[in-house]
Formats: structure tokens, C-alpha cells, sequence
């Protein structure tokens, strides 16, 4: 067991670079097993998520090569086996091996991904889209057998704009016969990038980045390349440490726009910030405006920038709301705030902040990656020590959390128990 131990109080200044999107690459991963042979993907980030995903396509018996953020992934040797529950249950995007093996063969057999616990996470999205597309299912406990004879193009709407619902659908319906529409389809950028590496490897694919894709079905991909996009969250979660405990930190390797909804409201808290091409440039501001915050789907702000967001509200001069309408349970950070002097109410899903309030070094405990990661920068402006525990949730999805808030001044070190 680990802790992360920090020493809180101390100016960032330097350059932070930003790494591959967890969430791009998640889907990138099982992307490659639909080509036939060797894929190429660029810019993958370390983080333990990548790790359990190397795990399931090794079990498929395909092989990876790996050279730092670069992997090759070869399909040659595939094959389509039962994904166990012991492999499934360590992230939530295993379920994207159910739309590429049921899209390649027409059957797969997993049993029901795990995550973080911030909701109760169905799939039903993903499943009635297997079944418009001609798929049957079956569940035996948490097993599913997911089967078709044959794939057909459908026109699916979905209920909710699902970024999981969408991207499976894409997988399974990129080798059905004739034309799939997905309509209300998410708009995430991950997406895009998704899209272009399926088109890449011979799909034809369009409307990603907007709420309808077309997916006109092919018989055969290739082996391709793809560079993962920059995290923007973990880009916003750097930024939003720097508007706290920055002087000129830079976070660079950014796509600017894909944090508008970010920048817009940190302009209307007076943040001192400054974009140029691909970095931003964060320094400190003493006197912050309260504003209120709900989470949307994109372009809306982000429901995993929310948890960060909020420790950035306790500094604000006034009173702030934070309100999550995507995820059940993305409040488990709020007592921990608390307990650590923040003034918050909680009505369900949306927090009443007063601020602003000094913050006391304490034992606290990450519930999930991204309360995870607010609770570090909590413990960066705190007073004192704050030791955090159950951080496997923030290296699940944070790559070299730790040397990259080290290395620009930061003073916090994992620690084992
Ligand atoms: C992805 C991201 C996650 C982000 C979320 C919303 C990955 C690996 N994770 O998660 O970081 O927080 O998008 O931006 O990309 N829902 C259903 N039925 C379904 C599917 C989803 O009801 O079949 C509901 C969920 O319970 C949730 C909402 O839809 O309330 C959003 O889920 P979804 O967009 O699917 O999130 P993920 O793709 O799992």
C-alpha cells in the first residue's frame, strides 16, 4: 500500500508537458485489434489503466511492443476468448473489447467492467446499439455473450449523448453491412481522434466532433498509426493548480480550444492566464471572483474537471456552486475538503461553497481519479502535511504525477504504508 505525502504551501514555476489523453487512448488500445496486423500508436501515457489494457490484448494473444509512449500492437495471432472478470473489472473501458470483437467476429464474451466509483455505470446505451445493429445478448451473472450472424447499418439514437455508447457503436458498426447513424452521438474530441484512426486503417467514418456520425460498413481494415491527442484533463487540472500556486508555470502541449469551457471560466474568476499556440501560462491570483459551475457534456465544462474545480472555488472570494449532472457520485472528495477547512453544503450533486477558506494538511482518502487529483491540489495549497490515501485511483490515470508536480517545485513523494 502507498500514500502520497505532501507539503503543502509551495509556488509552482516551470514548465509542465502534457502527456497522451487517457481517455483517447483507452479506446485507441482495443482499436487496433480491429485491423489486421500491426498498428501503430503514438503519444500513449503511463498510467496503470494503459497497463491493464496491455493485459487483455496480451490475453487475446495479440503482441505489443513497447518503446516508451510508442506501441505497436500486432493482431496477427488473435484470439477472440473469454475476457475473464479478473482482467475486466480493473477499468471501465474493457467494455470497448465488447463492440471490437463482437464488429471483427460477430461474438464476444466478457464479463462487465469495472471503474471508479462515481455512479452506477450501466452499458444499457452500448447494448441497445449492439441490438439495432443485429446483435443478441445474454447475461449470466456478470457474464455477457453478446452475438450476431450478421451485423446490418441501423439508424440509432441515443437516449443520453454517451461518449462509451458512441465510440462502441462505432467499433461494432465499422464492419456491418450498409450505413450506420448514430444520432445524439457525443461531440468529445477523443472522438475525432478515434475516428481517424479507424479511417486510417480503411473505415469510412464521418461526423465525429458533432451529434451525428455515419459509418458506411468495409470488409477489411489494415494496420495503421495514430498519435493519441493531448489530455486535456489532465492539461485542466495542471492549469487549475497553476491559478492557485503558479508564477509563470507553464503547461504545455495543449489544444487550446478543447479547454474552452475551462479558460472561459477561469477569465470570469480574473485568473491570470495567457495562451500562447500550445502552452498557457498560469500565475497565482489573490483576489478570485466566485462563480457558479455545472458539469456538461462537451463542449460544456467537463464532469472530470469538476472535482479540481472545486477545491479552486474554496479560494474564491465569495460564494460558489458546483453542480455535477453527468455522474451519481462525484461528491466523495467534499468531506475530505471539509475535514481540511473548506466551507461546502452538499445537496446531492450540487456544493454550496463558501470561500475563502484556509485549508489544514490532514489524513485524507481519494475516492476516485478525479476527486483524487483535487485532493492533491488541496494538499498543494494546504498548511502543512496532508497525507492522501488509496491513490491507485489517481495513477490509474495520471501519468508521473508525482516527478512532473516535483519537478516544478512542488513538494510531494509517494511513500509506502
Ligand atoms: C467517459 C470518460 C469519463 C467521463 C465521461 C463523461 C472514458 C474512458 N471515460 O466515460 O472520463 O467522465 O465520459 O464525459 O472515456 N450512461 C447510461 N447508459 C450507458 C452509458 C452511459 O445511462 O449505457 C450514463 C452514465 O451512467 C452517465 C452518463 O451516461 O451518467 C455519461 O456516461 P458516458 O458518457 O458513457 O461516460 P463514459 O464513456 O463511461
Amino acid at each position: 500500500m502507498k500514500k502520497i505525502v505532501i507539503d503543502g504551501g509551495h509556488t509552482l514555476s516551470g514548465t509542465i508537458s502534457i502527456g497522451g489523453a487517457k481517455n483517447s487512448a483507452v479506446a485507441l488500445i482495443p482499436a487496433a485489434l480491429l485491423a489486421d496486423g500491426v498498428s501503430t500508436i503514438k503519444n500513449v501515457p503511463n498510467i496503470t489503466d494503459r497497463d491493464a489494457l496491455f493485459d487483455i490484448v496480451k490475453h487475446l494473444n495479440c503482441d505489443i511492443e513497447q518503446n516508451d509512449s510508442e506501441i505497436k500492437i500486432d493482431t496477427t495471432n488473435l484470439k477472440n476468448i473469454l475476457i475473464t472478470q479478473e482482467l475486466s473489472v480493473r477499468l471501465r473501458a474493457s467494455y470497448y473489447f465488447m463492440g471490437v470483437l463482437l464488429g471483427k467476429y460477430k461474438r464476444v464474451e466478457i464479463y462487465f467492467p469495472g471503474g471508479c466509483n462515481i455512479g452506477s455505470r450501466p452499458i444499457d446505451l452500448h447494448l441497445k446499439g449492439f441490438k439495432a445493429l443485429g446483435a443478441k445478448f445474454t447475461k449470466r451473472g456478470h457474464k455477457y455473450t453478446i452475438k450476431a450472424t450478421e451485423l446490418h447499418g441501423a439508424d440509432i439514437t441515443l437516449d443520453f449523448a454517451s461518449v462509451g455508447a458512441t465510440i462502441n457503436i462505432m467499433f461494432a458498426a465499422v464492419y456491418a453491412k450498409g450505413r450506420t447513424v448514430i444520432h445524439n452521438a457525443a461531440k468529445e474530441v477523443e472522438i475525432i481522434n478515434i475516428m481517424d484512426f479507424l479511417n486510417q486503417m480503411g473505415a469510412k467514418i464521418s461526423g465525429a466532433g458533432t451529434d451525428t456520425i455515419i459509418i458506411d460498413g468495409v470488409t477489411e481494415l489494415h494496420g495503421t498509426e495514430i498519435k493519441v491527442i493531448p489530455d486535456r484533463i489532465e492539461a485542466g487540472t495542471y492549469i487549475l493548480m497553476g491559478a492557485l500556486l503558479g508564477k509563470d508555470l507553464k503547461v504545455s502541449g495543449i489544444i487550446p480550444e478543447h479547454n474552452g469551457a475551462l479558460f472561459e471560466k477561469l477569465t470570469k474568476m480574473g485568473v491570470d492566464f495567457k495562451i500562447e499556440d500550445n502552452i498557457v501560462t498560469m500565475n497565482k491570483t489573490d483576489h478570485l471572483k466566485p462563480i457558479d459551475v455545472t458539469t456538461l457534456v462537451y463542449p460544456g465544462f467537463p464532469t472530470d474537471l469538476g472535482q479540481p474545480m472545486s477545491v479552486v472555488l474554496t479560494q474564491a472570494e465569495g460564494v460558489s456552486t458546483m453542480e455535477e449532472t453527468i455522474w451519481e457520485n462525484r461528491v466523495g472528495h467534499y468531506p475530505y475538503l471539509v475535514k481540511m477547512g473548506a466551507n461546502i453544503e452538499v445537496d446531492k450533486l450540487k456544493a454550496t461553497i463558501h470561500g475563502k477558506t484556509k485549508l489544514h494538511g490532514t489524513e485524507i482518502h481519494a475516492t476516485d481519479l478525479r476527486g483524487g487529483a483535487a485532493l492533491i491540489l488541496a494538499g498543494l495549497i494546504a498548511d502543512g502535511t496532508t497525507s492522501i490515501f488509496d491513490i491507485d485511483y489517481i495513477l490509474r490515470g495520471y501519468e508521473n504525477i508525482i516527478n512532473k508536480l516535483t519537478s516544478v517545485g512542488a513538494k510531494i513523494k509517494i511513500e509506502e504504508i
